[in-house]
């Protein structure tokens, strides 16, 4: 049985949500507190058993590969100043046995076409697509909970999380058949429909694990929503020869492509942060309880 070991991280899209944020950087650069975005999608692809990582970069296309290269004179620099903590994070960021790939998007778009850019990297296996500016926290990583999945039942498997009604025009819609608590056999999936065209109120996340066969689907549909190439036509598409699953998954996801779910996942992780989080959590008391 092959597990899947590659996970490709589309960083092309325009960004324009965050702008002028995203003029010179990838919206996957901003950070969390102290960690761009892309590093934790990099994580929970590792701590998955991810051993390539494949960056789909665009306009800004330096900003991730310079994020993950070795940095000799930082490191040199910091060894001569003895900012030993700080060196073991640089040199920390990626254990030695993972390989960093990046594919040029020379024009977005779309997603699926940001996927299809991976094809040749991905060389005919399953593989993990991480959409980094949907950041979820979560024990073990939805990642991991999902290669699982994959390594049970061999299919594709699309992450999943109900939507209020009024936002289904955000998200891929979902429809299919219970097989348990968490688990759907997906029937039906649609992007961004109107609340009262929408299947359920199941909505596509940035996680999902696909089998080689969207290539294929990918290269035949023809320009949906937006006028770009959409990776859930290509699944719906997919739909009709394989099974698909949708994963309800467990962990709370915080959406950083929006200033406000940027801003609750700054707060949530600064409370989290063993470094921050004592000063931050009195300074936003003190700050909530002063009169405006
Ligand atoms: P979004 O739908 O969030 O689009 O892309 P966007 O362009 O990044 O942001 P806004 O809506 O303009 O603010 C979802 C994911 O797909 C990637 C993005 O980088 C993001 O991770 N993407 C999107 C690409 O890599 N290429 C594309 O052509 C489109």
């Amino acid at each position: 049985m092959k597990r899947v070991t590659k996970a490709v991280f589309p960083a092309a899209g325009m960004g324009t949500r965050f702008l002028p944020a995203t003029k010179a950087n990838p919206k996957e650069m901003l950070p969390i507190v102290d960690k761009p975005l892309i590093q934790y999608a990099a994580e929970e692809a590792v701590a998955a058993g991810i051993t390539d990582l494949i960056f789909i970069i665009g306009r800004t296309k330096r900003a991730i590969a310079d994020h993950f290269d070795k940095a000799y004179e930082l490191e040199m620099e910091l060894e001569m100043k003895g900012k030993t903590q700080a060196l073991e994070q640089l040199r920390g960021m990626l254990p030695a046995h993972v390989n960093c790939i990046y594919i040029r998007q020379a024009e977005a778009l779309g997603l699926g076409h940001a996927v299809l850019c991976a094809e040749p990297a991905v060389n005919g296996e399953p593989f993990v697509v991480i959409l980094a500016d949907d950041l979820i926290d979560a024990e073990p990583g939805v990642t991991r909970q999902m290669c699982d999945l994959y390594d049970y039942y061999q299919c594709s498997v699309v992450g999943v999380q109900p939507v209020a009604r009024e936002e289904t025009t955000a998200y891929g819609i979902v429809a299919g058949d219970p097989m348990s608590d968490r688990l759907l056999r997906m029937t039906h999936i649609v992007e961004k429909p109107k609340p009262a065209e929408a299947p359920s109120n199941l909505g596509v996340v940035g996680r999902y694990v696909l089998t080689p066969r969207i290539f294929h689907h990918l290269r035949h549909i023809g320009r949906g929503a937006g006028g770009e190439l959409q990776l859930t036509d290509g699944i719906q598409a997919m739909l009709r020869e394989q099974q698909v699953l949708a994963y309800r998954y467990d962990g709370i996801r915080y959406d950083c492509g929006s200033k406000v779910g940027y801003l609750k996942a700054t707060v949530e992780y600064a409370f989290k942060h063993p470094e921050v989080s004592e000063e931050f959590s009195a300074y936003l008391k003190q700050r909530l309880c002063a009169p405006e």
